[in-house]
């Protein structure tokens, strides 16, 4: 079989098991498993392909095939430019999160190049680190309360040589955090545990504390929100990924806990997904 024959095969079977995007999924495990980058593929096509290609191959496209998410399978994400690490041990870095982190560079450039900011719920370290990465003269600071996920962001900190500049902590939001930051970006779990029935079998293989936050869906957001002022400058910056239909509930308790110059921006499939707001 060629690789132009095998993507085709492959394609058309991902299409019968309803996976998103076959022909992408089956040029990124092709790929994967024969070290080439995914263009690299297209002057290959002729290229007939041995039997020690195609055996993990297949255990891949099986697997791909039962839910796993891609990123597991390449062991990889791309986040903001960079490929990052992922796997099992934090949440798979999503689209919308990138968009957070645009959002940060593109609002306070000037506000945050030299200031100290918290990454909470770090999961991966793609928020902490992609912020590091495009401001040199920051500190940075990344919590989570899974130690797995700390030690997946350390990994992460190495291969990028960030690890001098992001110290990533173990801490339940900011119990373990002093004060003194001029930004708290957050993207914590969101989800109501009443949901669950409804999410895909790719988003369950997220660990379940990337996930939900409780029946309600917004409650670690609510205790951030109440948490943050005794850790901010006067005049920091919060910013928040928030669920769908939570940002009317968010804002007010914003207003009622006296933050200022509160806003929420949509995310690109016009979902309000972001809520900024100052304190002091
Ligand atoms: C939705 S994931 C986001 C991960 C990463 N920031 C990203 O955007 O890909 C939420 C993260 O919050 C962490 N988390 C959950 N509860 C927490 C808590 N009480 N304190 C700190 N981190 C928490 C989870 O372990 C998980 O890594």
């Amino acid at each position: 079989m060629t690789v132009l024959e095998l993507l085709q095969a492959t394609t058309g079977y991902f299409q019968k098991r309803n996976i998103d995007s076959p022909r992408l999924n089956a040029e990124h495990l092709l790929a994967h498993v024969l070290g080439r980058k995914r263009i690299e593929l297209y002057v290959e096509f002729e290229r007939r392909l041995r039997e020690s290609e195609l055996r993990p191959l297949r255990e891949l496209v099986k697997r791909r095939c039962s839910g796993e998410p891609l990123q597991h399978l390449l062991g990889a994400v791309e986040f903001c430019g960079r490929t990052f690490r992922c796997d099992k041990r934090a949440l798979v870095p999503r689209p919308e999160t990138e968009q957070l982190v645009e959002l940060l560079i593109s609002h306070f450039k000037s506000e945050i190049a030299f200031s100290r900011m918290i990454d909470v719920g770090t999961g991966s370290g793609v928020i902490a680190l992609s912020l590091a990465a495009e401001f040199p003269n920051a500190e940075i600071v990344g919590v989570d309360i899974s130690e797995d996920a700390l030690v997946l962001a350390g990994e992460n900190a190495e291969r990028f040589d960030l690890a001098d500049r992001v110290r990533f902590l173990r801490s339940n939001l900011l119990e373990s955090v002093p004060p003194g930051f001029d930004l708290i970006v957050a993207n914590l779990p969101y989800i109501s545990t009443e949901d669950r029935q409804s999410l895909s079998r790719e988003v369950l293989y997220d660990p379940e504390a990337a996930l939900f936050a409780g029946p309600r869906g917004d409650e670690l957001l609510q205790q951030l929100i109440t948490q943050a002022p005794l850790r901010l400058r006067p005049g920091g910056r919060l910013a928040l990924e928030i669920g769908i239909g939570q940002s009317d509930t968010l804002v007010a308790a914003l207003v009622e806990k006296n933050y200022r110059d509160i806003w929420t921006e949509n995310d690109y499939s016009g979902v309000t997904r972001f809520l900024f707001a100052r304190y002091g």
